[in-house]
């Protein structure tokens, strides 16, 4: 069986329960955390930030919740599917807490922000509800729940970036990172629940991002990846660290400034939004060699009737633009997508649209999800989810099949080339192999070599593919 899915980490909406330990803090409290992260790169990216306020607090980390103090459980609701695989850890953790009521029990992210006060209703064992605003206040919180009380914050802040927090970095190759430079979504996509969840767009100080990726780079990092759910619209209004003068800063010119902190570090960035993306954004890519050639530009559908009910406010046309845009501008740019099947009323036509939207683009790759009805969200309040689950399973598996075809495609142009890759570290599969991502986000795998490791960059001769891998050998 071929894997459909890339071993790409940056978009996997649904990455599961992994949990996240540091070396210990400088004072220690004697306590230990666990913390178990769910979704979508910013959350891994948050839990990072929490991770930091409790080391500040003594805490250290463990990868055991049967030994930890606080259990963290920082939540998605991106999809049904999603929350239903957080109740069912909590019920696990449940267990855990009648052996050892003592136990403190967090619910932290989008479903404690989408579910509130009801969280604490419905999950008798959660103590403390944090919204993804609010964890500058966990000490105050975990101090009240150990008076007694049940507690909890969710408000939505318009400010927070968390940019003077310095993120530690959690299970890490000390490679590559992430940097969140805005936090929320003012889009209104009518299927998606973020913008209720994450609040409003908000713009991170470009200094402290320059920063953060400088620091990264003095301690080896090699690739940042910079973070938002629409990178594109990026914008910053201040004044410069010692300047007078009032600037404002883009998306373009951050990308920029991030790829001058050096040519060794490379720089990716994810994701862009089909209506936001600009030209200035695909000549900075074009301009410098370490900002990596692949685009996530989720289409989500390929029909202009279902786009504008999801109102991504793009048509097939303005989307198949921005993709010659990119292929002209910038040649052997990848290009990835999200997808979605069985959006409310989509018909058989419309469902072929997609499919000859992604014959056209050719994607390197795509995340596909079938369309999950969530409270509260504008399709959910204006449109029946209408199509039968049979036919959103089999339309999802058509474009599966789709996808799997074209990242074939894709792969197979770099057989019998020569890729540069920057070395993440030892294969999942095979103590023996390297692996690593060349330019594009293709993930590389070859044997090892003495006196090759993480960190550094090589070239890679490509022998041969499956649809989600490229197998070579290192040349001089
Ligand atoms: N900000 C990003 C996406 C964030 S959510 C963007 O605008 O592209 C990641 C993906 O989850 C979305 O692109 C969409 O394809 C999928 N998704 C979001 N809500 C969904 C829902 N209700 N049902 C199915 N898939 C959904
Ligand atoms: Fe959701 Fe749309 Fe915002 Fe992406 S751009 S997070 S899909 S509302
Ligand atoms: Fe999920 Fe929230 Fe991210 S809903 S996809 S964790 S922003």
């Amino acid at each position: 069986m071929i894997n459909l899915q890339p071993t790409d980490k940056i978009h996997d909406e649904e990455r599961q329960g992994e949990a996240l330990v540091v070396d210990a803090p400088l004072v220690r409290n004697g306590r230990k955390l666990y913390i178990e992260s769910y979704g979508c790169q910013m959350n891994f990216a948050d839990s990072e930030i929490v991770a930091s306020i409790l080391l500040d607090q003594g805490f250290e980390t463990t990868g055991d919740y049967k030994e930890a103090d606080v259990v963290f459980i920082n939540t998605c609701s991106i999809r049904e599917n999603a929350e239903q695989r957080v109740r069912n850890r909590l019920s696990q953790f449940g267990v855990e807490k009648r052996r050892n009521p003592n136990l403190i029990v967090g619910v932290l992210g989008c479903m404690a922000e989408r579910l509130k006060s009801k969280f604490l209703e419905e999950e008798k064992l959660v103590d403390v509800v944090v919204g993804p605003d609010a964890y500058r206040e966990l000490p105050q919180l975990l101090a009240e729940v150990e008076s007694g009380h049940k507690a909890i914050n969710v408000l939505l802040s318009r400010e927070e970036t968390y940019a003077d927090i310095s993120p530690v970095r959690l299970n890490g190759n000390g490679i590559t990172a992430f940097i969140s430079i805005m936090r929320g979504c003012d889009n209104m996509c009518s299927f998606c629940v973020v913008p209720f969840t994450r609040g409003r767009e908000r713009s991170r100080d470009p200094f402290s991002i320059l920063v953060e990726a400088q620091d990264l780079f003095e301690k080896g990092y090699k690739e940042v990846t910079l973070l938002g759910q629409n990178v594109d619209s990026y914008k910053w209004k201040g004044n410069d660290a010692g300047e007078d003068a009032a600037i404002e800063v883009n998306f373009a010119q951050l990308l920029e400034k991030v790829a001058l902190v050096s040519p060794d570090l490379r720089v990716r960035f994810s994701t862009s939004h089909p209506k936001d993306i600009t030209d200035e954004v695909l000549y900075t890519i074009a301009k410098y060699d370490n900002i990596c050639n692949y685009i996530h530009l989720p289409v989500q559908s390929g029909s202009s009737r279902i786009l504008e009910l999801m109102n991504r406010t793009y048509t097939r046309e303005w989307y198949i633009n921005r993709i010659d845009a990119i292929r002209n501008i910038i040649p052997d740019c990848a290009i990835s997508s999200d997808i979605i099947a069985g959006f409310c009323t989509e018909t058989e036509e419309e469902h072929q649209e997609t499919l000859s939207m992604m014959d056209y683009v050719k994607y390197d790759f795509a995340f596909t999800f079938s369309y999950s009805e969530r409270p509260g969200t504008l399709a959910a309040r204006k449109f029946a989810d209408d199509i039968p689950e049979p036919v959103k399973k089999r339309r999802l598996a058509e474009i599966l099949l789709k996808q799997q075809q074209t990242s074939l495609f894709r792969l197979q142009h770099f057989v019998g080339k020569t890729v540069r890759i920057l070395v993440e570290g030892t294969s999942k599969k095979s103590d023996k192999d390297l692996c690593g991502r060349n330019d594009q986000n293709a993930m590389v795998v070859f044997p090892a070599t003495a006196g090759v490791e993480a960190g550094q960059y090589v070239n890679v001769h490509i022998d041969r593919c499956t649809s989600a891998t490229l197998l070579g050998t290192i040349v001089n």
